[in-house]
């Protein structure tokens, strides 16, 4: 079992030993290492479970940070982190030489952010290191936003979870990259296009989903072990399933004919926001009601709404759209 607490000096001891921890950031909870010690970095994909072509995220300080491990900067990105970060928000940079290749997968671009959680951020400044940290589930399971996930996934191969309580955002932050100086979303979040738009005052592309910048994006789910169906309807459910044994996710009004019981109202006064928050915590506890199926619906598709559909396509094993 991992031992659980606000001891940022503990956390600090075990990184410097190349050993593991579960932190807190605002999007979802990380398993961090030491980002410029191979031997952390492989402890990471180990623990994970996770292939080593899907890179990690570096974790850094303050902006001022990110001369270190990136050059040839654009000015967009200059300026879309004085007004991001700390936040949720990745950009993809050309990586310096201290940023080892293990984990870039081996990509000459580095993926760096400052998260906005207090209790990290105290950690990174006391330790001389950046953090790599990819979410802390196991490769493919669904992301965690409490420490109680993490410590049901992975308790027996994480010695400390730093608490930093329920996360405030609930998904991964927004990737972006550069392609001639052209901003690219490689992965959405809260951070949405028009709010890039807005700050640089150009267009921006999303990237095609068979991009291969960003390797773990094409295989990542963030899926949930009952078979989750979203977009469908109660009667499009094979018969065999009894109504009993089937979840509801619903975004902001409960289904008539399902049980009250199986279901999850992200948000009841139809908050983006709150749903976001909400998402995982409710996929962690429709999973472990032993039920044959999840139904979930659509959220609408407008400002993040549509990040949360992105996790919600990525989640679900059949899918009907709109
Ligand atoms: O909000 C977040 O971003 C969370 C918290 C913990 O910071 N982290 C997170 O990490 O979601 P992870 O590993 O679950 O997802 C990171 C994504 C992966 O899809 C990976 O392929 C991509 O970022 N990525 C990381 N480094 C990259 C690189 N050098 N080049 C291209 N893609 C990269
Ligand atoms: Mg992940």
């Amino acid at each position: 079992m991992s031992q659980i607490g606000t001891d940022i000096r503990r956390a600090a001891d075990l990184l410097r030993q190349d050993q593991v921890v579960a932190i807190p950031t605002e999007t979802v909870y990380g398993l961090a290492g030491n980002a410029l010690s191979e031997k952390a970095i492989a402890q990471i994909y180990t623990v994970k479970n996770r292939p080593r072509q899907n890179p990690l995220i570096v974790h850094i300080s303050s902006v001022d940070e990110i001369e270190k491990y990136a050059h040839s900067i654009p000015d967009a990105a200059r300026t879309l982190v004085q007004k991001f970060w700390p936040g949720p928000l990745t950009l993809l940079l050309p990586k310096t030489a201290l940023v080892p290749a293990g984990i870039t997968a081996g990509s000459s671009l580095v993926a760096l952010r400052v998260p906005a959680h207090p209790l990290t951020l105290a950690l990174l400044n006391e330790l001389p290191f950046p953090l790599a940290a990819p979410s802390a589930n196991p490769y493919g399971y669904i992301s965690p936003t409490l420490p109680a996930h993490v410590q049901q996934q992975l308790g027996d191969r994480v010695p400390y979870i730093l608490d930093g309580g329920s996360c405030q955002k609930g998904i991964e932050s927004t990737i972006v990259g550069f392609e001639d100086a052209r901003p690219v979303i490689y992965r959405s979040g809260l951070i949405t296009p028009e709010a890039i738009e807005e700050v640089l005052g150009t267009k921006v592309v999303q990237a095609e989903s068979k991009s291969t910048v960003t390797p773990g994006m094409s295989l990542a789910h963030y899926a949930p072990r009952t078979p989750m169906w979203l977009g469908y309807e109660l009667a499009d459910l094979p018969a065999a399933i009894s109504l009993d044994k089937i979840g509801y996710l619903a975004y902001s009004t409960p289904h008539p004919m399902v049980p009250r019981a199986q279901q999850i109202i992200l948000s009841p006064k139809a908050s983006l926001a709150q749903s976001a928050q909400q998402l995982y915590e409710a996929l962690h506890r429709l999973d472990a009601m032993q039920l044959d199926c999840i139904l979930a619906e659509w959220m609408p598709h407008q400002d993040i709404g549509q990040a949360i559909n992105d996790r919600l396509r990525r989640a679900a094993h059949h899918i009907k759209l709109k």
